[in-house]
């Protein structure tokens, strides 16, 4: 068995000052207008819930569970929809929250199953946008940070469904 270390990438003083700001330019763009916040199970419980106490506008949130990954660290880009929005979303302003952008596919292909339901607008958050490995151009309007490369955990990010509990952001390495 590998033995594999943690390194801190960013802190939890970092990211909440990152989340703090994105929730302030998302309140400014949708001045006062009512936002659906729809995030995807797991990864995004951590930064969706901090993400939505930052917003100043109206607010209702909902999750959907799709899985690509299983345990394995790559995706197989296959989305399989296991639990569906249960709010209705036709004529809403929607913000679609993930925690990480890999290859792209994931918030890709949900956004066009989202898209077919006809919300008056659709954007897209994620609190990382990593772009080594990025097959699928899709459009992150709100992102919290930008990495190369590496496996990344904390702060609902897992790895086989450890460390989603670790308040800083960490890279995996063995
Ligand atoms: P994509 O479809 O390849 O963009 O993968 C997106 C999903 O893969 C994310 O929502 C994560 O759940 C998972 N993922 C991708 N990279 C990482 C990582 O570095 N750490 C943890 N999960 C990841
Ligand atoms: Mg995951």
């Amino acid at each position: 068995m590998k033995t594999m270390t943690k390194k801190e990438l960013f802190s939890q003083q970092e990211i909440a000052a990152r989340v703090r700001e994105l929730g302030y330019q998302i309140s400014k763009d949708y001045n006062d207008r009512r936002i659906v916040l729809v995030g995807i199970l797991k990864g995004a419980f951590v930064f969706m819930a901090d993400l939505a106490r930052n917003i100043a506008c109206p607010c209702l949130v909902d999750f959907v569970r799709i899985s690509s990954y299983g345990n394995q660290t790559v995706s197989s880009g296959n989305l399989d929809i296991i639990m569906d929005v249960s709010l209705p979303i036709e004529g809403k302003d929607v913000i679609l929250v993930d925690d990480i952008v890999d290859t792209g596919l994931t918030l890709h292909q949900f956004r066009e199953y989202l898209k077919d339901r006809n919300p008056n607008s659709l954007k897209t958050a994620a609190l990382i946008d990593k772009t080594a490995r990025r097959e699928k151009f899709v459009e992150v309007d709100y992102c919290g940070f930008k990495v190369e490369d590496g496996f990344i955990v904390g702060y609902g990010l897992d790895c086989a469904e450890e460390f989603r509990n670790l308040d800083g952001l960490y890279l995996l390495e063995e």
